[in-house]
């Protein structure tokens, strides 16, 4: 695996890659990795002959009073579980490097911004947005993975690969889970033993309304009452709605998502279920 911290050095290097007649897969991430991380490893090493991975905490997407500063970080073991991994080239910019000055343009998302995550985190897809079609530049990647953990930054960047006209496919991989059924993320390590305990809950709670409901009306009903009976954790929303257009589900036809946030004490949680109602 070869550790690269500058643009120009990774432009270098992916140039040489594009010479050979390589294919390019991104993994980009804000690092902490766990298996959710290394599962888009997995599907980018399936179909790619180089795969780029990057750890960034992009300063961008976090508001004045959410978790930038405390945002877990461990680089050294990051780099090793990226080239156990069997990451090709590792880009690890710092913020200097990222942002050498203020940016002079940078993107504002219209759609699919105003509901879910994006209706409580104000300028965080836009900070999103900016960074990916920065990143995109410099890797050029033939593919990109993202998580369908995020599955409103998906949408979004789907749409916004459109929009631009970017020759890159996105690719969505499926949400990795710990046994429990509890999503993995980076934010998980913040939990006290208790809210751990509780936490898989959320994702049993979306598949019980899934399960036992004949009606949007319904499904909201139970997702909502499950949702508050969580002694732990604060419900911030859970919202269905159509996939990838994010527009308010009517009827239990078509793509669907249901999605939660869950607010504990020092760590929001998110989770969804992407299904097709037969
Ligand atoms: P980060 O939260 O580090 O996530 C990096 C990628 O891993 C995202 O595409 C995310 O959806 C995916 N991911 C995280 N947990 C996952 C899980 N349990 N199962 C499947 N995929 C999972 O998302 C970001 O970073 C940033 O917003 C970024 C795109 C890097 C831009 O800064």
């Amino acid at each position: 695996m070869i550790r690269v911290e500058t643009i120009k050095e990774l432009k270098a290097i992916l140039r040489a890659e594009r010479e050979k007649g390589h294919t390019i897969g991104f993994v980009p991430t804000m690092g902490y990795l766990h298996e959710g991380h290394m599962t888009l490893v997995d599907e980018a090493t399936k179909s790619n002959d180089c795969v780029v991975m990057s750890i960034f905490v992009n300063p961008l997407q976090f508001g004045p009073t959410e978790d930038f500063d405390s945002y877990p970080r461990d680089l050294e073991r990051d780099a090793l579980r990226a080239k156990e991994r069997g990451v090709t080239i590792l880009f690890t910019p710092n913020e200097e490097e990222m942002y050498k000055r203020k940016m002079s343009a940078t993107l504002q998302v219209h759609d699919g911004v105003n509901v879910l995550c994006g209706a409580k985190r104000e300028g965080h897809f836009d900070g999103v947005a900016t960074v990916v079609m920065k990143l995109l530049n410099i890797v050029s990647p033939t593919h990109a993975y993202f998580g369908k953990k995020d599955a409103q930054q998906v949408a979004i960047i789907w749409r916004m690969v459109e929009d631009f006209e970017m020759d890159v496919t996105i690719v969505p991989v499926d949400i990795v889970r710990e046994e429990d059924g509890l999503a993995m993320s980076s934010r998980n390590v913040r939990l006290t033993p208790y809210e751990r305990k509780e936490a898989p809950r959320i994702y049993a709670l979306l598949k019980h309304a899934i399960a036992q409901s004949q009606t949007v009306e319904e499904l909201l009903d139970v997702a909502f009452k499950q949702a508050h009976e969580l002694e732990l954790a604060e419900l911030d929303y859970v919202e269905l709605r159509t996939f990838p257009d994010l527009k308010e589900a009517t009827k239990l036809e078509g793509q669907l998502i249901l999605a939660i946030a869950m607010n504990y004490e020092h760590a929001r949680l998110i989770d969804n279920i992407i299904w097709e109602p037969t």
